[in-house]
């Protein structure tokens, strides 16, 4: 017998710039050969793992001595063999047997990608092919599936896997992953995008280390504090250079993405649905299909890796209907009015919303029911007319007739106790039928697992959404989830519920869109507590935090525009002291740090000075003009001397480039160094506006615009190039 650990069938899977590499063993295991920038020919990767010195005290594989699996790279580890590291897929049969052998069976390839029902996934356009590794159990009769598509032109792949019950027997899954890739080393940085409420995706770069490390969320929602994602890249990986690998997951609810290095410096890269109270009753003849992972491989830093995520999901995540349609200037009422309005305070700032050029006037929290605060009504999605002045329909139209378009607010996962919703329905919120299920906020979850709740929502959704010329909703979720347990399942079903959970979610919003096609949905979970790939496929922005000081900001935005779009980060001018931390920052900068993601606008209006408002109307006016230019140029991220003091960006399109900096506290006596653009192509020239001077491309690049002395605290400064 050849050397089991020789590769015989060899998969390069590849994009324009990216190459992944998987081969089978002569053992039949499926192997992670090479994942990295697509290389120049095609080599043979027969030797990589023959040529593997062996190490001591693991356990042999198939009685052939020194063939051990747990310092090879597997493409899909499973639990109960010589590869006692921590498994893609743990799988139980109807013995209580979670011993699983997965060998190659065949590949099949598409020239598309197949959709993953029930759960959002990236489209596919000519440039994708999917290769579909299948992989078989023969005593479990577990067929498991890995399906890999390769966007050429993205330059992005996406994995997810199903697997297939032929046997007769019921199987309980227990750990499902969406993409496992094992490296041969460990020579890496993490990156995870963390934080908390009011702080989110802050980037954290951390060193690999012996054993585990990585992220997760038990919440119920993908959560503040951590993003579902996880790079690998080399020491030293700035936004502008070094190697880095980033994974992300096409899902909300809870998840792990987790590295493990092991006793040999291997490092096992993995994300997918978090096990930890997770469980999957997959009976005969039945198929589960696992979240979609997107995998970027960037060659020279975090620009590029940013790069081919925004313009990916773009593309091919976002709603086509709504993906690239110029996002309004939202004027939302939360900040300037919370539930304390009527009528004639909406009109008053609706008024002066359009005075200053605003666009769209979405009315927050506290329209409905009888809710004048936090502990009531939710639920009872029924305009309350007093305070309304008369009907919802009757206040759109004085809306509308201002020359503004209308939105809505709305919490559809959560009901009040105190709501009519709650009295008729006790039963539909997540609880157990013995503990007295938690109140956060004075609110409850509603089960949406159950299908009954999942139809009334979608009924009384659409019914707003048709009787009224609603053209975009804030999609709030306020509370995660605690006592997980549904009354839909048997006991021992109960691991399925929060994974349910997100099914019934996205089975709404998808019913939604599909009846609303231009409906803009704003997604919101307290700010940015579930700004994740899965809401991304139904919204046409995010709420990115809740803070909406601007310097608090620049970190957010700044970990959560490495992945999502721009026009994706919905980013408000509020008002000075600021709500949250107390900062005051001026309008100039507030603007900045907004438009780098889309603007809006949450203060009262009418409490400013006509000098305020002029300058707010001149603001917005100078970002209509830009506006395709900041919602969809390329988002690049510049070096500056004193990184966490200065910040600076710009947005560019193939004629024009807007830069923006921003230094947060004056230093004394210092002198500014100028600015260096990077991401240019190399022979333009560009006129530069305010100093009316032409600059060549490299000028840029190797030596910069000259910056102005900041004049105080919380700077800002803009340069607008026009290519000549
Ligand atoms: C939390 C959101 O993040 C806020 O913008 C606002 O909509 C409130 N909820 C309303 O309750």
């Amino acid at each position: 017998m050849d050397n089991p650990r020789t590769i015989v069938q060899q998969f390069d899977l590849v994009t324009t710039r990216s190459q992944m590499t998987l081969g089978v063993m002569a053992s039949g295991h499926l192997v992670c050969l090479y994942l990295g920038p697509r290389l120049a020919s095609r080599v043979s990767f027969k030797n990589l793992l023959t040529d593997l010195n062996h190490a001591s005290y693991l356990a042999d594989t198939d009685g052939v001595r020194n063939f051990r699996l747990e310092q090879l790279p597997l493409a899909y580890p499973t639990f109960g063999n010589p590869d006692l590291r921590e498994p893609a897929l743990v799988v139980a049969d109807e013995t209580g047997s979670r011993i699983t052998d997965l060998r190659f069976d065949h590949l099949e390839t598409y020239p598309h990608k197949p959709a993953i029902t029930g759960l959002p996934s990236a489209r596919w356009d000519e440039q994708t092919r999917t290769w579909a590794f299948v992989l078989k159990d023969e005593q479990l009769h577990l067929q498991v599936t890995l399906v890999i598509s390769a966007d050429e032109d993205h330059d992005v792949f996406s994995q997810h896997v199903i697997y297939t019950n032929q046997g007769s027997h019921g199987l309980t899954i227990e750990r499902a992953f969406s993409f496992n890739w094992d490296f041969l080393s460990d020579q890496y940085q993490m990156l995870n995008l963390t934080g908390a409420w009011s702080r989110e995706n802050h980037l954290q770069w951390t060193p690999l280390k012996q054993g585990f490390q990585g992220v997760d969320s038990k919440r119920g929602a993908s959560g503040h504090g951590q993003n579902p994602f996880i790079a690998l890249a080399a020491p030293g990986t700035t936004w502008d250079h070094g190697q880095v690998i980033g994974v992300n997951l096409v899902y909300s609810g809870n998840f792990i993405a987790q590295a493990n290095v092991d006793m040999h410096q291997n490092t096992r890269l993995q994300i997918g649905i978090n096990p930890f109270n997770f469980s999957w009753q997959l009976n005969a003849h039945r198929t589960f299909k696992t979240p979609e992972a997107t995998i970027v491989i960037a060659e020279h830093g975090l620009n590029e890796l940013s790069a081919r995520y925004q313009r990916f999901y773009q593309d091919n995540l976002m709603r086509s209907a709504i993906a690239k349609t110029p996002r309004p200037v939202v004027i939302n009422n939360w900040e300037a009015t919370y539930f304390n309005f009527n009528k004639q305070s909406l009109l008053t700032l609706a008024k002066k919303a359009k005075q200053v050029g605003a666009e769209m006037f979405v009315l927050d929290d506290g329209w409905f029911g009888q809710r004048n605060n936090d502990t009531s009504s939710l639920g009872d999605w029924v305009p309350n007319t007093k305070k309304l002045g008369g009907s919802l329909t009757a206040l759109i139209k004085e809306i509308n007739q201002l020359g503004l378009r209308f939105g809505l607010w709305v919490e559809p996962e959560m009901v009040s106790p105190n709501s009519d919703l709650y009295r008729r329905h006790p039963n539909w919120i997540v609880a157990d039928e013995k503990h007295q299920p938690q109140l956060t906020r004075s609110q409850y979850v509603l089960d949406m697992s159950r299908s009954d709740v999942q139809d009334y929502l979608i009924y009384t959704l659409d019914t707003l959404l048709t009787e009224n010329n609603i053209e975009y909703l804030k999609w709030d979720m306020n509370r995660n989830i605690t006592d997980a347990y549904t009354q839909t399942v048997p006991p021992r079903r109960q691991g399925e519920f929060e994974h349910r959970y997100m099914l019934g979610l996205y089975r709404v919003l998808k019913a939604l869109v599909t009846k609303h096609p231009r409906l803009l949905i704003e997604g919101c979970a307290g700010g940015g507590g579930r700004f994740d790939a899965g809401m991304l496929a139904y919204c046409s922005a995010i709420w990115t935090s809740d803070d909406t000081d601007a310097i608090a900001r620049l970190p957010i935005q700044e970990g959560t525009g490495l992945l999502y779009p721009a026009a994706a980060m919905s980013a408000h001018v509020s008002a000075v002291p600021n709500e949250q931390i107390g900062r005051k920052t001026p309008l100039t900068t507030r603007g900045i740090v907004a438009e780098q993601g889309c603007l809006g606008y949450e203060l009262d209006l009418t409490k400013l000075t006509a000098a305020e408002l002029a300058a707010i109307q001149a603001q917005i006016a100078s970002y209509k003009k830009l506006r395709w230019i900041l919602q969809f140029g390329q988002l690049i991220r510049l070096p500056v001397a004193d990184p966490g003091n200065q910040w600076a960006w710009l947005k560019k399109t193939a004629d024009q480039i807007i830069v923006d900096r921003v230094t947060v506290l004056v230093q004394p006596n210092t002198v500014e160094k100028r600015q260096r653009l990077t991401g240019l192509p190399a022979n333009a020239l560009y006129f530069e506006q305010q100093t009316q001077r032409t600059y060549a491309a490299d000028f840029l690049m190797q030596v910069g615009l000259p910056v102005d002395r900041p004049t105080g605290d919380f700077f800002s400064q803009r340069w607008i190039l026009s290519r000549v």
